[in-house]
């Protein structure tokens, strides 16, 4: 057993958070042997009842849970920051060349160990992430973060039309590879398999109809996809899917959409949409920095809250502009009080921190295991420095409130206020 001091931040069940100035963090194994929260609370209530443990302390510092990002391309790192005329072009112009070069396993080891490395820096401790079409590019992350102790769930994407050579997959061979991708990582330490068709534009049925066939057969493992992200590809979907109800019907249709299925963006939907996203259990990945960067629109908040669906944030890199959890916070901020809401959305601070940490694991159907210090979740947590940066310092400071701290934080706040991350009660 071990324990932490320090200020700490939780959050309770109905997505509020906790803070206690002077807290003690317990963390030891559970039964079986996982290092877990073992008990939490004030430091002068919670200590006497440990005489002689090892604390450590961390004064002046907030320890928080560790970010979860919901959707993440981690063959897209070098995509970051390509401007297009949307998405689309953004696609074919950078995205599908940048990851036709992962058929070289030298280059995705060598990706996956920056990747992996850069999460844990922005304080990311669990991520929901796309390899390429090349089943070796999952297996390079995977390895990578497995040597890292970080909780990564992963896909092969799945795209056998509408993709150039060299991304292309083969329909019967994608399916293969995903089942036998499923046995090798699914459940192996702290791993997980999503299965990734890329998005319905980029799939034929029968590979849709496998996927969901895999989902069915394999109900434990994660589905990830993309939806409703940008009106030309809207448009392109109801083409090719003329009987569907909606792009997201789509999915249904193959059985893509059940608990612990992940869409990235879901903007441009409806409320039958969102009805649907709710029945099934199914998840939005809300991106909003790649949302912004490619001019793709605005999550609805107001519409999720109303009808009752699960969301939480992701980066969305490379579509997206930062790996911080903090610039996706901030980003989430500007889109609800633009989003298609009148008057705007003012999401408080502590409702877009849960969406990077509880409500994002209650989306990965998760919460109990990660994103939160409550007894019995896993010991992935960071260590903030509320004065990393001058400027940071000055306004945390003054804060009066802890709302007023959290937002100086997500406002200015960076990787440099990531002092540390600890995996599973190791730093
Ligand atoms: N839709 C299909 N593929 C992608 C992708 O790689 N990024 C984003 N943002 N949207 C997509
Ligand atoms: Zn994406």
């Amino acid at each position: 057993m071990q324990a932490f001091r320090a200020a700490i931040l939780r959050f309770s069940e109905d997505r509020r958070a906790v803070y206690e100035e002077d807290g003690l963090l317990v963390v030891g194994p559970d039964a079986g042997g996982r290092q877990v929260v073992r008990a939490v609370g004030a430091y002068a209530a919670l200590g006497p009842n440990y005489p002689g443990l090892k604390v450590t302390e961390f004064p002046g510092r907030i320890v928080a849970p560790g970010f979860i990002d919901l959707h993440i391309h981690f063959p897209q790192l070098d995509v970051i920051g390509s401007p297009a005329d949307g998405l689309l072009p953004w696609l074919e112009n950078y995205t599908f060349p940048h990851e036709a070069r992962f058929a070289d396993a030298t280059h995705a080891r060598e990706l996956a160990g920056f990747f992996c490395d850069e999460l844990l820096r922005h304080g990311v401790t669990t991520a929901l992430a796309f390899g390429t079409s090349h089943p070796s590019s999952v297996d390079a992350l995977l390895a990578e973060a497995q040597r890292r102790g970080l909780r990564m769930i992963a896909g092969k994407v799945l795209q056998d039309r509408h993709s150039p050579d060299g991304v292309r997959d083969d329909t019967e061979e994608s399916l293969v590879d995903t089942e036998a991708l499923i046995r090798r990582w699914h459940g192996v330490d702290r791993l997980g398999y999503a299965i990734t068709p890329r998005f319905a534009p980029s799939c034929t049925d029968a590979q849709l109809r496998g996927a969901g066939e895999l989902a069915a057969k394999y109900p434990d493992v994660w589905i990830q996809s993309h939806v409703a992200e940008n009106r030309d590809e809207v448009a392109w979907a109801r083409q090719l899917f003329p009987q569907a109800r909606s792009y997201l019907a789509v999915y249904e249709g193959f059985g893509l959409m059940r608990e612990r299925a992940i869409y990235a963006h879901c903007i441009h939907i409806d409320d039958e949409d969102r009805r649907l996203m709710k029945a099934t259990g199914a998840a939005a990945a809300v991106s909003p920095t790649s949302n912004l960067f490619l001019g793709s629109g605005f999550f609805d908040y107001e519409g999720a809250e109303r009808i009752g669906f699960r969301y939480g944030l992701a980066s969305d890199v490379g579509g997206g502009t930062s790996f911080s959890p903090f610039h996706t916070m901030l980003a989430a901020y500007y889109v609800a009080r633009e989003g298609q809401t009148k008057p705007g959305l003012s999401l408080s601070p502590q409702h877009l921190w849960w969406q990077h940490t509880a409500g994002a694991a209650q989306a990965l159907g998760l919460d109990g295991v990660i994103g939160n210090l409550s007894p019995g979740c896993e010991a992935d947590f960071v260590v903030i420095d509320p004065k990393a940066t001058p400027l940071l310092a000055r306004k945390t400071s003054i804060a009066t409130n802890l709302d007023e701290l959290l937002f100086a934080l997500i406002v200015l706040g960076d990787d440099r206020a990531i002092e540390r991350a600890f995996i599973e009660g190791r730093a």
